[in-house]
């Protein structure tokens, strides 16, 4: 830890934090949002509950993600947790298998619940919300959305990124 001259702690840098990031292994999730007939989304780790009671999670989206101002413009998202089989649709949507953009949605089944926000069919669970609050927080925006649908399934396995690779629980078989 460095410290600025009046004694206060600075932070560390952007490749430290990156590092330390890289061992924080998270459930891997598409975020979704459509308006006019428009879908866009992403893949993210970034999102958690908040509570049950009401029904609130939180997501963080870079303000430069193609999605990022689709989302905030349709006051909904939707937060498919994917299966570990999906790890095809996590790459596409973050544009890691060198397809276009406009490719996003022809991989998977797409379906929609209240909101209209796209939702991946055989994902581990769709959580549809409306946008409740948005929180600027340097690069990022922090949506928080109450949860005003969902549809789950209880028989497949989480895909997770952690180590910097995609990867499933290791005592689950797939
Ligand atoms: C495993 C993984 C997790 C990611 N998590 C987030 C996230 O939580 N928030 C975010 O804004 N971007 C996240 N990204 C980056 C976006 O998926 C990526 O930048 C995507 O290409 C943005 O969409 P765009 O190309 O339309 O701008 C993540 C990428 C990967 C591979």
């Amino acid at each position: 830890m460095t410290e600025t001259q009046n004694g206060a702690p600075d932070a560390v840098s952007e490749e430290q934090y990156t590092f330390g990031m890289r061992q924080l292994a998270a459930a891997v999730n598409i975020i979704t949002a459509a308006k006019n007939g428009t879908r866009n989304g992403l893949t993210a780790t970034a999102a958690c509950s908040i509570s049950a009671d009401p029904p609130q999670l939180l997501i963080c989206v870079n303000a430069e993600a193609g999605a990022h101002d689709l989302i905030r413009d349709a006051g909904s998202f939707c937060l498919n947790v994917l299966a570990r089989e999906q790890e095809d649709v996590a790459k596409r949507f973050a544009s890691m298998d060198g397809a276009d953009r406009s490719e996003r949605y022809d991989l998977g089944d797409w379906t929609e619940l209240t909101t209209g926000a796209p939702v991946l069919q055989n994902a581990l669970a769709n959580f549809d919300c409306e946008i409740v609050q948005q929180i600027t927080a340097g690069t990022h925006s922090i949506f928080i959305g109450k949860v005003v649908d969902i549809q789950t399934r209880d028989d497949g396995h989480s895909l997770i990124f952690g180590e910097g690779q995609f990867t499933g629980i290791s005592n689950q078989s797939d």
